[in-house]
């Protein structure tokens, strides 16, 4: 049987108090209805429909140009209500799986376990068992303990409130039940909604059987209303990502002080210090030690690469065996070659740092190639754009720029060539070369120096 996912996220998510769709607030860098959709799509569905309400414009945009077909539900009339608009986009005889936009961390293994409850008389349900149950449907049996419905909290006698077995909101079942009963479905209850769960004591009365299953972590089937359960199902998720790292061979000084919004990558024996953040793709090779406070995004960190503390890493580039930090920025397009060093305060972008080159203090260098073994003195700028345009600097073989130099691009300085401190370069400088470029020192021998003027001078 082909499978269907609905995935509901028309509610508006009042309790977040945001101009922001609930679904888009971010969970490790991606939006949460990108969780539950990642789950949905490893299920290898036929498709997946959503259905949106609030925000829709801005979830459909999130989402675009992925394999999910969006349904409108203009007014939230409650779950059945929502999936009845998905209805007449299911295949026949398709197992049907309804899945919470707002439910992040529901795992692909546990609606596999689901999915293989169902059948053409069974029905499957993700129920779990907890301490307060307050707010929740709760799971009916009867004295067999076979389940004979779901009675919403706020529909519940005092006896059924008791029940801590409660309903997930996510189940399986054939479109062709679902398609029976969503007809025939009423608002008829304390909250004047359509309840997708009423559709359990119908299954039960056409004899259909429903089969629980239970996630295998409580997180799985915790829902977000607010920005509090937000930020606790993001330490959840860091937490394992953080285990993953460690399974690994990964060292991490505190696993409770490393975020990762993204895919972090890691070969055994890196270690990563406290207070970390990566972010999109980054790739850490063996040997690699990253300091704390360190924010990577879209980098390649090689080998035996030593990053120090509060460096500042994005699109980057290590090829091993580097020193940088502390307090680096390395923008786009920055490329260390082997044994390349990159000290405190120094921003790099678009340039390539030859092996063995060192760049150690307060520098700017953008759109240059420097040669390896190159030294680059303390507050050299390249001055790479006109206001205009962006030219390159070329920095030869072991030459060596002398401090506070500004090498006006485009330029080039040839292979072990020297540039005196204090230089502002405009021409190209030749292999051997020495240039320097600045004022003159001149001295006056035995120079009086001013005096203060007297009340008589002043008038
Ligand atoms: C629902 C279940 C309840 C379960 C609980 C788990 C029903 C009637 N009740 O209750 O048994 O214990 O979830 O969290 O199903 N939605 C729409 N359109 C609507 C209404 C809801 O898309 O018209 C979406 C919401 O955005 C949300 C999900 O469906 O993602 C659940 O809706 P919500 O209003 O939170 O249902 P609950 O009352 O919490
Ligand atoms: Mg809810």
């Amino acid at each position: 049987m082909t499978l269907d996912i609905v995935i509901l996220a028309a509610g508006q998510g009042t309790r977040m108090r945001s101009t922001k769709p609930k679904v888009l607030h971010p969970l490790a860098g991606r939006p949460m209805i990108q969780h539950v959709l990642d789950a949905a799509k490893q299920l290898d569905p036929a498709q997946v429909q959503m259905v949106v309400g609030h925000g829709r414009e801005q979830v459909e945009t999130a989402l675009a140009g992925q394999a999910v077909h969006f349904i409108q539900q203009t007014e939230q009339l409650g779950t059945g209500h929502a999936v009845a608009q998905a209805a007449p986009a299911l295949s026949d005889d398709s197992v049907v799986l309804i899945l919470y936009g707002d439910v992040p961390l529901i795992q692909p293994q546990t609606l596999q376990r689901l999915l293989a409850t169902v059948d053409a008389t069974h029905l499957g349900l993700l129920t779990v068992t907890l301490d307060d149950a307050t707010g929740y449907g709760r799971i009916v049996r009867t004295p067999e303990g076979a389940v004979s419905a779901i009675v919403e909290h706020k529909d519940a006698s005092e006896a059924q409130r008791q029940i801590g077995e409660i309903n997930t909101g996510i189940l399986a079942l054939s479109s062709t039940h679902l398609r029976h009963f969503l007809p025939q479905m009423s608002n008829d209850n304390a909250q004047g909604e359509y309840y997708l769960t009423d559709i359990i004591a119908w299954a039960v009365n056409q004899g259909f059987t429903v089969n629980t299953v239970n996630p295998e972590a409580p997180y799985e089937v915790e829902g977000v209303n607010n920005r509090q359960q937000l930020a606790q199902l993001e330490r959840v998720f860091q937490q394992q990502q953080a285990e993953q790292l460690m399974a690994q061979g990964v060292t991490l000084m505190d696993p409770d002080r490393i975020d990762i919004r993204g895919q972090l990558i890691c070969e055994p024996d890196v270690v990563i210090d406290v207070g970390c953040v990566f972010e999109g793709k980054v790739v850490i090779e063996s040997g690699a030690h990253i300091g704390p406070y360190c924010m990577v995004r879209d980098s390649y960190i090689a080998g035996n690469t030593h990053l120090d503390a509060y460096s500042h890493l994005q699109g980057a580039k290590t090829q091993g065996h580097n020193q940088v930090g502390p307090f680096a920025r390395l923008r786009p397009g920055a490329v260390l070659a082997s044994e390349a060093k990159v000290g405190n305060f120094v921003e790099v972008k678009q340039s390539h740092i030859g092996a063995g080159a060192k760049v150690n203090h307060l520098t700017y260098l953008g759109d240059a190639e420097v040669g390896a073994h190159a030294n680059i003195g303390a507050g050299t700028i390249t001055c790479n754009y006109d206001g205009v345009n962006k030219s390159r600097t070329v920095v030869g073989e072991s030459a060596f720029i002398g401090s506070n130099t500004s090498l006006v691009a485009p330029v080039t300085i040839g292979d072990r060539a020297t540039v005196g401190a204090g230089s502002t370069i405009t021409k190209d400088v030749e292999d051997d070369a020495l240039a320097v470029a600045r004022g003159r020192q001149m001295q006056k021998m035995g120079w009086p120096r001013p005096q203060k003027r007297t009340d008589a001078q002043e008038r």
